[in-house]
């Protein structure tokens, strides 16, 4: 299978300038497609046996997002990652995209993917090299953030290889002050929380832990990760060969109802509760159905039991999705199918294969 799952462990979203801001940008999570998961730093065209990280790449990539469903179910942004720009600076100081990878330059490219309703998405990092040692952005934030700028770019992620903490606290503040002085509505995401010690311990469970490339590759965790990230919710970004995925896989990417808990409008995190050390109940609260003031529910049962799993699930329990309303339909999200209508009171019975998870939504009635 060609592996498709989302990038969260580089990309972190920065609410508090959203908020600041309010420039309409990042209310709910990004969803796209990212070079890196799967084309990593493959520059070598020449290479017959790897699909290279180039211009037709990512026109191809353009063409799938709108052929294939994809815009349809929300996603929109392309994003190339490292390893896009020759490795020295012009003569002006200016970034230059691989001349030959990159003929036509990325204005060309950024044309393209709006030509197909989609947004455009760059990479750089807050150092003097970026974390495949191409240049880097630090001493060059206005040149570099007017070329942003220049080619149309819709959204920046800002890496911070090679760089030490009391700079990041200061350069990724400095640097969306920049970006927003180009006037362009730039969606900034900074992988500042993943160069923070603490921070990064948290989130190991997501951004390692089930990193199908790192050996784990059955389809129950690449469900497993998409449940997750639809509750926490963190950005959906696609990392994989969109040519060769599987229907299966593309089935559960485009599941406009597991993409709803995603970019539900109330953007309220999934509460996680232990079972127990192997399984974990997450619970989140999201935007009713029009007509009803009570929020809809949704929970998610993950499970790293090496066997599988069967509880029942009691709404009533969860204060996170009060107030409760009399009744409820229950949908299970992965097959989309409405199994019953119950009260907050009544049981929930959820088998959950092993390594794997299961989600379902209650819409009050
Ligand atoms: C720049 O910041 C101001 C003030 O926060 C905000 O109103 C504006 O929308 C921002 N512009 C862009 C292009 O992000
Ligand atoms: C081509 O890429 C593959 C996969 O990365 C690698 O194993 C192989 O050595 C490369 N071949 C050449 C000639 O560089
Ligand atoms: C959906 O999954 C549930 C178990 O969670 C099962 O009872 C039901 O038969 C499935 N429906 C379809 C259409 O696959
Ligand atoms: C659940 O309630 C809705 C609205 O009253 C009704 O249309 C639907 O048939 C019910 N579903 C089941 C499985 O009873």
């Amino acid at each position: 299978m060609s592996l498709c799952f989302g990038v969260l462990s580089l990309l972190i979203l920065f609410p508090a300038l959203v908020d600041l801001l309010n420039n309409g940008l990042a209310l709910k999570p990004p969803m796209g497609w990212l070079s890196w998961g799967y084309h990593e730093c493959q520059v070598d065209c020449k290479n017959t046996t790897v699909r290279c990280l180039d211009e037709s790449l990512i026109m191809s990539v353009a063409d799938h997002l709108f052929n294939d469903g994809y815009i349809e179910a929300g996603y929109e942004y392309v994003i190339i990652d490292d390893c896009w720009s020759e490795p020295q600076r012009n003569e002006f100081g200016q970034l230059v995209p691989d001349r030959e990878r990159f003929p036509r330059g990325m204005k060309f490219l950024a044309d393209y993917i709006h030509s197909k309703g989609l947004k455009f998405g760059m990479y750089t990092s807050l150092g003097t090299y970026t974390c495949k040692g191409y240049p880097g952005i630090r001493d060059h934030f206005d040149i570099d953030s007017a070329t942003f700028a220049s080619w149309d770019v819709d959204f920046l992620k800002v890496d911070g290889c090679f760089i030490k903490a009391d700079y990041l606290n200061t350069g990724y503040i400095d640097l969306s002050r920049t970006l927003n002085k180009t006037g362009r509505p730039i969606l900034y995401t900074c992988s500042w929380p993943y160069y923070i010690q603490f921070i990064e311990n948290k989130m190991l469970l997501v951004g390692r832990g089930l990193n199908p490339t790192k050996g784990i590759d059955s389809f129950g965790w690449l469900r497993l990760q998409m449940v997750v990230y639809a509750m926490l919710p963190a950005p959906l970004l696609i990392s994989c060969n969109l040519d060769a995925i599987s229907q299966k896989e593309k089935e559960l990417l485009l599941n406009k109802d597991l993409v709803a808990i995603n970019q539900d409008m109330m953007a309220v995190p999934a509460q996680p509760f232990a079972i127990d050390p192997f399984l974990t109940i997450w619970v989140k609260p999201h935007e009713p159905k029009k007509g009803n003031m009570n929020p809809a529910c949704s929970f998610a049962v993950v499970n790293f039991h090496f066997r599988d799993v069967t509880i029942p699930f009691f709404l009533h329990k969860y204060a996170v999705c009060e107030p409760f309303t009399r009744r409820y339909s229950v949908m299970d999200v992965l097959n989309r199918t409405f199994l019953k209508n119950i009260t907050s009171r009544e049981p929930i019975h959820v088998t959950v294969p092993s390594s794997d998870a299961v989600v379902y939504t209650l819409f009050p009635l």
